[in-house]
């Protein structure tokens, strides 16, 4: 079963070894992050860890069975209860489930730690895997937007009930 770590400073080399090994694999479908993130990971970690804790924001790793870090999944731009989710599953995790089950496990820490009650998401139109996972755990369309500079889908779920689809 996976189970989601909230970031803690001493998961910085995990962290950028993953995102290392998954950089080809994450250009494919979102931005590629560029060198600078790489060469100043350090200190992007301290700020990420700056702004989780002014709580704003949520991030997590998504650890599976075996003690291995599978992915990431973040909430961001925390306000008035409503936050923006988003989420990557590295390539040796791929099609097993494994952001579907970290959807909806970020869905209950939102409503029972972190007090929101809505999560928007976004997801460019091709990006097909990523459409499914939020439509299986809840969320619903409401617009057209921009993600990146692409065509993109807009996404929203309330916390108040469970997830319905799939
Ligand atoms: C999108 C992403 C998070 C999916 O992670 P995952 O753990 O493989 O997702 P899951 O296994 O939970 O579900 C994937 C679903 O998409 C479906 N899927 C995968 N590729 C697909 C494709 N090309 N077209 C249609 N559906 C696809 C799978 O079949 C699965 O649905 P199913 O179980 O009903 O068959 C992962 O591919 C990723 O991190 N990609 C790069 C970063 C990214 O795109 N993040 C999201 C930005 S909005």
């Amino acid at each position: 079963m996976l189970r989601l770590e909230r970031l803690r400073a001493d998961h910085e080399t995990a962290l950028l070894a993953f995102e290392r090994e998954n950089r080809e694999y994450f250009a494919r479908s979102v931005p590629d992050r560029g060198d600078a993130y790489f060469a100043e990971f350090p200190a992007r970690h301290l700020a990420l860890l700056a702004e989780q804790a002014a709580g704003t924001c949520h991030f997590h790793l998504v650890v599976d069975e075996a003690g291995e870090l599978a992915g990431r999944i973040n909430l961001v731009d925390a306000e008035d209860g409503t936050a923006d989710l988003g989420y990557r599953i590295g390539e040796r995790a791929a099609g097993r489930g494994a952001a579907t089950a970290a959807v909806g496990e970020v869905c209950r820490l939102a409503a029972s730690e972190y007090g929101l009650h809505t999560l928007t998401a976004a997801t460019t139109l091709d990006n097909a895997a990523s459409a499914a996972v939020l439509r299986r755990t809840g969320f619903t369309v409401v617009g057209d937007t921009v993600l990146n500079g692409r065509p993109a889908i807009q996404y929203r779920r309330a916390l108040d009930g469970p997830p319905t689809g799939r």
